[in-house]
C-alpha cells in the first residue's frame, strides 16, 4: 500500500473525542487555521453513520476492538480509502494518524495538500472514526505505548509492503513482538506517485499541442484532440493500473436505497482528483435531504468540458472516491449531462443542487442548460461552493513546483515499477 509515509505520529497530537454512537466531534480541527481553505469550513460535526444502530446492536456487550493505521494521505485516492476500509474491517473502531506537514517536508519535501486538506479528506471517509493529526515520521516505542495506553488501540495495521526505518529495521517490529500487529493487502493500481505522474504528463501535453502532428484545424478539433490526448497518455506510460471489479464497487457501496418517504438530493459533476472542496460540497448537499445521489460524468464528457488532458482519474476511479465519502449514499457511474424528467422520476429526486464554483464554464456554451428541467420544476438550488480549491488548482500546485515533483517522482516511480515487476499474488481484499 502506498501511504507515501507509512510511519508514525507522536508529537502535537490532537485527539478527537467521541460523543456518542458514530458522531464525533473534530474539536481539534478548530484549533488549526482555516485560512488555507478560503471558505471551506472543516466539518466540526461529522455525519452519523447510517447503519449506526445495527452496528451497535451487533457488537453489544463486547469490548470494541480499536485499530490504528497511519499515513500522509497526500493526494488521497481510493487506494488509501480501500486500505482504511480493510483496516476498519479488522476491528470495530478505526483511528487514523495523519503525518504532519513539517514531518513530510523534512523527510520528502512539500506535500501537495496541507494538513487541513488532508484531514478533511480523511475525516470524510466513511470508515474513519477518529483522527490523530500532526505526526512525526518515525515509530518509537514511546508512541506505540501511548497508542496502546492513551488511545486504547488494540492493533496497529499496515499494508503488506515492507516498511523500513532509516537504520534498515522493520518499522513495525515492536508492534509485531507485542502481538498487536495486523496486516492488510496493498491496493493495486493507484498511488500518489502515479497521480502526480498523470498531472505532470497532462501539463506537458497541454503545453505542446503542436506535438500532435496529425491534428488539423478542422471543425472536428475536439475529437482529434481527444485522440491526441490518449496517444500522449499511452506514450507517457501514465495509464491507470486500476482494474475495476464489481466486488470493489460493492465493497465501497452502502448497499441501500432511499428509505420510504426519503428526500433524495441529486448532485452531478466530474469529481476528478477528489479533494477537500468536494467533501465539503457533498456534505452541504447531503444536509438538504435524506439520501444523496451523485452523478459522475463519463470520461468523454469531462474531456469535452475541460480539455483532452482531463480527467486525471477515470470514471471508475472517480466513482470509488465519491462512494468512499461518508455523505454519499449512491452514485450513478456515468451520468447524463442533462438532468432529465425521466431521471427525476426514476430516482424520485426532490432536489437538484449545483455548486457556485465550477470548472466547467463551457457547460452553457452553445448547448442546452443541463438543469433546465429541474429549474422549470422549481427543484433546482445553487449551493455555495467552498472557494479556492478545484481539481485545476490542485494540479496547478504540482505543476508550479514541477521540478521538485519530477525529481521526487522519477525516484519513486522507479521503485514502484520494481514493485509491480516483482510482486506476487497476495490473497486478501
Ligand atoms: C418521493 O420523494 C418524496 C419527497 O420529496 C417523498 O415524500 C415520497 O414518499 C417519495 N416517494 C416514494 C415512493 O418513496
Ligand atoms: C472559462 O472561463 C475563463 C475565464 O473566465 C475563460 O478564459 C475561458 O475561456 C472559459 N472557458 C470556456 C471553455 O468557456
Amino acid at each position: 500500500m502506498d501511504f507515501e509515509s507509512n510511519n508514525w505520529v507522536w508529537e502535537g497530537m490532537y485527539y478527537y473525542p467521541r460523543l456518542f454512537g458514530g458522531i464525533m466531534l473534530t474539536a481539534a480541527l478548530l484549533g488549526l487555521s482555516t485560512s488555507y481553505f478560503g471558505g471551506i469550513s472543516v466539518p466540526t460535526l461529522l455525519y452519523p453513520f447510517a447503519d449506526r444502530s445495527i452496528f451497535h446492536k451487533k457488537k453489544h456487550g463486547k469490548k470494541r476492538v480499536r485499530v490504528y493505521m497511519d499515513g500522509c494521505f497526500d493526494l488521497m485516492h481510493y487506494g488509501h480509502a480501500n486500505a482504511l476500509r480493510q483496516a476498519k474491517a479488522l476491528g470495530d473502531e478505526l483511528v487514523v494518524g495523519v503525518v504532519s506537514d513539517e514531518e513530510i517536508i523534512a523527510t520528502k519535501g512539500p506535500p501537495v495538500l496541507c494538513m487541513e486538506e488532508r484531514l478533511a479528506l480523511v475525516s470524510g471517509l466513511k470508515w474513519v472514526d477518529e483522527v490523530i493529526s500532526s505526526a512525526p515520521y518515525e515509530i518509537t516505542e514511546e508512541f506505540m505505548n501511548r497508542l496502546f495506553n492513551e488511545y486504547n488501540i488494540d492493533y496497529i495495521i499496515h499494508g503488506d509492503d515492507p516498511c523500513l526505518l532509516p537504520d534498515g529495521t522493520d518499522a513495525y517490529a515492536l508492534a509485531k513482538k507485542a502481538g498487536r500487529y495486523k496486516q492488510i493487502k496493498r491496493t493495486e493500481g493507484v498511488s500518489s506517485t502515479d497521480i502526480v505522474g498523470r498531472i505532470l504528463s497532462s501539463s506537458k501535453s497541454r503545453n505542446t499541442p503542436q506535438d500532435c502532428s496529425n491534428s488539423s484545424p478542422t471543425g472536428e478539433a475536439d475529437s482529434i484532440n481527444n485522440k491526441c490526448g490518449e496517444e500522449k497518455q499511452a506514450k507517457g506510460g501514465h495509464i491507470s493500473h486500476f482494474l475495476p471489479t464489481s466486488r470493489r464497487i460493492v465493497q465501497f457501496s452502502n448497499g441501500k436505497g432511499p428509505g420510504p418517504n426519503s428526500r433524495v438530493v441529486y448532485i452531478d459533476g466530474a469529481f476528478d482528483l477528489f479533494h477537500a472542496g468536494h467533501v465539503e460540497i457533498l456534505r452541504r448537499a447531503r444536509q438538504l435531504g435524506d439520501f444523496l445521489l451523485v452523478g459522475i460524468y463519463p470520461d468523454q464528457t469531462v474531456s469535452e468540458l475541460r480539455g483532452h488532458q482531463y480527467p486525471l482519474m477515470n470514471l471508475y476511479e472517480r466513482s470509488l472516491s465519491v462512494l468512499a465519502c461518508r455523505y454519499v449514499d449512491e452514485v450513478i457511474i456515468g451520468s447524463p449531462w442533462e438532468v432529465t424528467q425521466d431521471m427525476i422520476t426514476t430516482f424520485n429526486i426532490s432536489l437538484v443542487v449545483h455548486g457556485t464554483v465550477s470548472e466547467s464554464n463551457s457547460s452553457m456554451e452553445g448547448g442546452q442548460d443541463p438543469y433546465a428541467v429541474p429549474k422549470s420544476m422549481g427543484i433546482f438550488q445553487v449551493i455555495e461552493s467552498p472557494k479556492d480549491i478545484t481539481t485545476t488548482s490542485v494540479a496547478q500546485r504540482i505543476i508550479a513546483n514541477h521540478e521538485i515533483y519530477v525529481k521526487r517522482n522519477t525516484k519513486k516511480a522507479a521503485s514502484e515499477k520494481k514493485y509491480y515487476a516483482e510482486r506476487k499474488y497476495v490473497s486478501g481484499d
